[in-house]
């Protein structure tokens, strides 16, 4: 054998023998690196006589591929065998027990607003918000109820002390309140961005109020279309779509009544009608029916011109309808509460009968004759 084939029989032994990645690293350094002893031939070559190159070339090349190629092969072995140590001791036995670790529920409160925000997105509206602590002209003025209107007193106001007054860019003082509706969201929308406008506003108002039906704090959905050429048929369209939509039956039937909110001209209440099944109340169907009658579930109207007016809109260029809506009270009409109280009382029995999981949201794709 020769004195080169001698080396590569064993390097090959060597390589063959290795056990750890660090050990054939060690010999890759010793054969392959800088200072290593195939490296070490490699620069013999140039130094070589024509014949001898001929013969100790080709030698030294085959040194140098064979070596090559055994390090790599040991290397992916090693490697494939400590992947298989690890799958074989890192095993789970899908057959254990789970430990079962209580599981929170959702609110029916924020299941109907999360159930709201869905419907209204498909049908183009964002989700606005605005401050719980507001200021009298927010919440009042700019919606067309100025000082003295009656409304105001209508509103059981919790209002903050003289202390808290804030004062306005022109020095009017304005007396800060805790928002009696989510309307003063419609004007802090036209305020602040430009028209064509979409929102629903979702959020918790205050009123100085308690019995069965009536908390101190509840909450309201409010809705906003500020465009060119709106009307009441499209207030009327949308509503229906969205009741539909949220009580999850297509034979949603609605009546609209001329009624009276300072910030909307007309203003109509809009009630859907109802069936009695076995005694209860079940949405749906016309509530001139013999068994059934008409539930208000929302006001709402064209946006009045004072109210575009104060927002700094021209009210000859731009239309708009509005509507609001107890978010509780529909969470009762859908899911069959009775006693408004109890979503706050944080029963943990209440919780479990009524509460949701996180995955189950109606949409209007999938609620409408779904
Ligand atoms: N803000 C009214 C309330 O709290 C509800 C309401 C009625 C809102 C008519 C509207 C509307 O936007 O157009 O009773």
């Amino acid at each position: 054998m020769t004195e080169i084939a001698a080396l590569k029989a064993g390097l090959l032994a060597d390589i063959e023998k290795a056990d750890t990645l660090e050990r054939v690293e060690e010999l890759r350094v010793g054969a392959l690196g800088k200072q290593g002893v195939v490296t070490a031939l490699l620069k013999t070559l140039g130094g070589l006589s024509p014949e001898e190159r001929q013969t100790r070339g080709p030698a030294i090349h085959d040194l140098r591929q064979g070596v090559t190629d055994a390090i790599a092969m040991k290397k992916a072995a090693l490697e494939q065998a400590a992947l298989d140590a690890r799958l074989a001791s890192e095993k789970l036995d899908m057959t254990l027990p789970v430990d079962v670790v209580p599981e929170g529920s959702v609110h029916p409160v924020s299941q109907v607003m999360d159930e709201l925000a869905e419907i209204f997105a498909d049908l183009g509206f964002a989700v606005a918000s605005g401050p719980e602590i507001e200021d009298d002209w927010h919440n009042f003025s700019a919606l067309n109820i100025p000082e003295t209107h009656p409304a105001r007193a209508m509103h059981d106001t919790f209002y903050f002390g003289d202390n808290y007054k804030v004062t306005d860019k022109d020095g009017t003082p304005r007396a800060m309140l805790l928002r009696t509706h989510t309307s003063p969201v419609q004007i802090r929308t036209m305020t602040s961005t430009s028209a064509p406008i979409r929102i629903i506003a979702p959020g918790r108002v205050y009123r100085s109020d308690s019995d069965a039906t009536h908390t101190p704090m509840f909450h309201q959905i409010e809705g906003l279309v500020i465009d060119k050429g709106i009307h009441l048929g499209h207030l009327k369209w949308t509503l229906e779509t969205f009741l539909k939509a949220f009580f999850e039956r297509d034979d949603i039937v609605l009546r609209l009544r001329p009624s009276y909110f300072p910030f909307t001209e007309p203003s109509v209440e809009v009630d859907v009608g109802y069936t009695l099944v076995n005694g209860q109340r079940v949405i749906g169907g016309s509530g001139d029916d013999d068994e059934g009658g008409w539930l208000e579930v929302l006001g709402s109207g064209m946006v009045h011109r004072r109210v575009i007016e104060a927002c700094g809109l021209d009210p000859d260029e731009w239309q708009g309808f509005a509507f609001g809506t107890g978010v509780d009270r529909l969470a009762m009409l859908k899911y069959g509460m009775n006693d408004l109280r109890a979503f706050f009382d944080g029963d943990l029995r209440w919780l479990r009968h009524y509460g949701f999981s996180a995955l189950d949201i109606p949409t209007l794709s999938g609620g409408v004759g779904a």
